[in-house]
């Protein structure tokens, strides 16, 4: 890529072998999910052990995956069902859970059980433990993290909630760090660390304007979130930090996802630059839904073919011609992206006829992977 990057990988295939992270990328609707779970097949025919965290899939996507079934929070090993893993390749899947992410760190950094107690059964930290913005990028973050010091795997592959914005991602687990570090709430956090009452003289006025605009209820929860939350704010941010720094490792790769219309590769182009600017890079793009290619055939004239009246065949031809006419304008839209990227791998995935709904039409687009983008 033109950016500076920690990109040293070649082919698709490169980033899939030698990746211990790839985060796939792109604004909303474009295939993320779906092309976590390919990338997440591929790795395991490779004969790795993939576990793949998906961030709300489509129904049919999350059956097609195994998760339907209570929506599991915890890794669930997909069977081989009509697809050969072989080499000793494992493919686990799993769906974030958020609040439930939130709620295994505070049990990590409390003192004790009363400490647990207080915040989680507290009503500001339930709101903000699914809410926050950000929240939910960093404990996608977050449980990348566990899963990459989890000795059954040795790949996690990673949806991104939707977002135009790369930083979402690459800038969540510094948000909640900032989050502490703000002064009003070390204003909060100061009586009980100091042993005074509530709230010191000076904070009072302040926390009282406050009130008035927030609800004194809404004040009083958060108060007592941030006096729960006193002493374990240097736990989480070591946590982020290292959540940080496995982001930016080299071996954790970015792909970035998009459909071939010149909207989404614009959001592409500004997404692959965002991460170029960071010096994180794109491993690789892959463009999903994709006109598929038929082949070169120049649309004859006047061709009979026996049985069938002349209006059919001329209106079949006229179908195909329009076909190869979408799929040259869709080429032509991804040049943008190419261009940015290159000499990054770019895969084309293929429009299929109906929705991804099992393993064997994951495994349809899955095929192509790996194929150079002219057979797509
Ligand atoms: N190549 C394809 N051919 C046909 N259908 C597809 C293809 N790729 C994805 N789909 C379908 O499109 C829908 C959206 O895909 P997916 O959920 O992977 O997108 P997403 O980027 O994760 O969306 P969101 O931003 O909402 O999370 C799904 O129902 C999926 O089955
Ligand atoms: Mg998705």
């Amino acid at each position: 890529m033109t950016a500076d990057g920690p990109v040293a990988v070649g082919s698709m295939r490169d980033v899939v072998q030698q990746s211990d992270v790839i985060v796939c990328c792109g604004s909303g609707g474009v295939g993320k999910t779906t092309t976590a779970a390919i990338i997440g097949m591929d790795a395991a025919r490779l004969g790795r052990s993939v576990v793949v965290v998906t961030i709300d899939p489509a129904k049919r996507l999350a059956d097609a995956l195994g998760l339907s079934m209570g929506l599991s929070s915890a890794p669930q090993r997909i069977g081989g069902v009509g697809v050969d893993m072989g080499a000793g390749g494992e493919m686990w899947a799993m769906m974030l859970d958020t609040a439930a992410t939130f709620d295994g760190l505070v049990r990590i950094y409390a003192d004790d059980e009363q400490q647990i107690d207080r915040i989680l059964s507290n009503r500001f930290y339930r709101n903000m433990a699914g809410a926050m913005s950000g929240t939910q990028e960093y404990m996608a973050a977050e449980t990348l993290h566990a899963l990459h010091n989890d000795n059954r795997f040795d790949l996690v592959v990673v949806d991104t909630p939707p977002s135009r914005n790369a930083l979402d991602f690459l800038d969540a687990p510094g948000v909640l760090s900032r989050f502490l570090d703000h002064r009003v709430f070390k204003l909060a956090m100061l009586p009980t660390r100091s042993g005074l009452k509530v709230f010191g003289s000076a904070a009072q006025p302040f926390f009282k304007a406050i009130g008035r605009v927030v609800g004194s209820d809404v004040l009083a929860d958060s108060m007592a979130f941030f006096q729960a939350f006193s002493g374990m704010e240097t736990g989480f941010r070591e946590r982020a930090d290292d959540v940080v720094a496995l982001l930016r490792a080299e071996r954790t790769n970015f792909v970035v996802v998009a459909s071939p219309r010149h909207d989404t590769i614009t959001e592409a182009v500004w997404l692959a630059q965002q991460l170029g600017d960071q010096g994180v890079g794109v491993a690789a793009a892959i463009i999903n839904r994709v006109q598929p290619s038929f082949g070169v055939i120049d649309v004859p004239t006047g061709v009979e073919v026996p049985g069938a009246s002349r209006d059919v065949v001329s209106a079949l031809w006229k179908n195909l011609g329009e076909l190869q006419q979408i799929r040259r304008a869709e080429l032509e839209a991804l040049e943008p992206l190419v261009a940015l990227i290159e000499p990054a791998p770019i895969a084309l995935l293929p429009l299929l006829d109906g929705d991804i709904h099992d393993l064997d039409s994951l495994d349809q687009v899955a095929q192509h992977l790996f194929l150079e983008r002219n057979r797509c």
